[in-house]
């Protein structure tokens, strides 16, 4: 018999909050899908399954609050460095702003911004923190056999070269690659969402909000722990955790995860909007335009046998035009 594998979409706020703080379900295991893979393939996902049993958002139970915890005291002895390098390159805005030609924050603000605070955490040559910004793409269930191969090859180099203490380097790697998507696309997307409503005002005349206002990080997509093909519960679920249809303290609280998998990485990404916002409070300049461009929407995507899906709203480019105050 075909086991059909039962699919519900969790997209109210309550609905969402209960089954992700329920105990019956647990993250689908990235891993075990490349295990799948490589066996149907005849290809070796070795590296990409070692990373990926360390990713804290893919564990569940006692392995992940080991994992968890090594993850969040790596985090918090990175952090002020990290806020520094962030520091740095936000000071770095004016210059950019000074010009009256369309700039693409997201490629000339945004990812130097991230790969700045990645770079002071790993402390990684370049062809590392390339790799790490790739690896993301591997939890995308559009991307061709072939380039997963050539990302996995690239780890396989990284793991080779750095052999001793594997694992606190697989860690810190992973802090990173799980910290990118969210932060970059957050990012682009909350200061798109506050220039468009604020054409033709001076940057230091706008309110910034406290955190966030949009979030790409859209769903996470549970399987049920007791799956079986003749239970009446559905065997994945998605649940939204940002949506238009979500009250405001609704998506505050929703941002950064409702159960045991809240993420580490809150603290340090609110202290940079907080400093981001603080150095835009002081610009005189106007904004003229804001134009966003966008790749790939999730809770419209189809899984597929792997059951992977990006769940990331990725915008793919954000131009802004500003004009310099008289
Ligand atoms: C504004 C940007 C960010 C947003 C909106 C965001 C959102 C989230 C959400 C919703 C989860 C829970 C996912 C789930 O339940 O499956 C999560 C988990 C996680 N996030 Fe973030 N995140 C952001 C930035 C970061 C950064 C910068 C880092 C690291 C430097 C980070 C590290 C993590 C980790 C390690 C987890 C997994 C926690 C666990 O499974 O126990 N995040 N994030």
């Amino acid at each position: 018999m075909i086991h059909m594998k039962k699919f519900y979409l969790a997209e109210t706020f309550e609905d969402a909050k209960q089954i992700l703080k329920s105990c019956s379900y647990q993250p689908i295991s990235m891993a075990g899908s490349y295990k799948i893979l490589g066996e149907r393939l005849g290809v070796d996902f070795g590296p990409t399954i070692q990373l990926f049993e360390l990713l804290p958002v893919f564990l569940d139970g006692q392995r992940h609050a080991e994992i968890r915890k090594k993850m969040a005291i790596c985090l918090a002895n990175s952090r002020s460095k990290q806020e520094q390098a962030a520091q740095v390159a936000i000071n770095s805005l004016p210059n950019l702003a000074a010009t009256t030609t369309p700039i693409n924050l997201m490629t000339d603000f945004i990812r130097p911004l991230w790969r700045a605070v990645s770079r002071e955490s790993t402390g990684y040559e370049e062809a590392n923190l390339i790799l790490m910004d790739d690896i993301p793409r591997l939890f995308d269930s559009r991307l061709r056999v072939k380039d997963r191969l050539e990302i996995n090859e690239r780890l396989r180099i990284f793991i080779k070269n750095e052999s001793d203490n594997i694992e606190e380097k697989l860690i810190l790697l992973g802090q990173n690659v799980l910290g990118s998507g969210p932060f970059i696309g957050t990012l682009t997307l909350s200061l798109h969402k506050i220039f468009s409503q604020n054409i033709g005002k001076q940057l230091k005349d706008i309110t910034y909000p406290t955190s966030f206002p949009r979030s790409s990080l859209e769903v996470t997509d549970l399987v049920n722990k007791n799956e079986s093909s003749d239970s009446v519960e559905p065997n994945i679920v998605r649940c939204v955790i940002h949506s238009k249809k979500y009250s405001e303290s609704e998506k505050q609280l929703a941002m950064f995860g409702l159960g045991e998998h809240v993420c580490l990485g809150r603290p340090l990404s609110n202290n940079i909007w907080t400093l981001l916002t603080q150095k835009l409070a002081t610009m005189p300049q106007i904004v003229h335009s804001s134009e966003l461009g966008l790749k790939h929407s999730p809770v419209e995507a189809e899984f597929n046998f792997l059951e992977i899906v990006d769940p990331f709203l990725r915008p793919d480019h954000l131009y802004v035009q500003f004009t310099q105050a008289s």
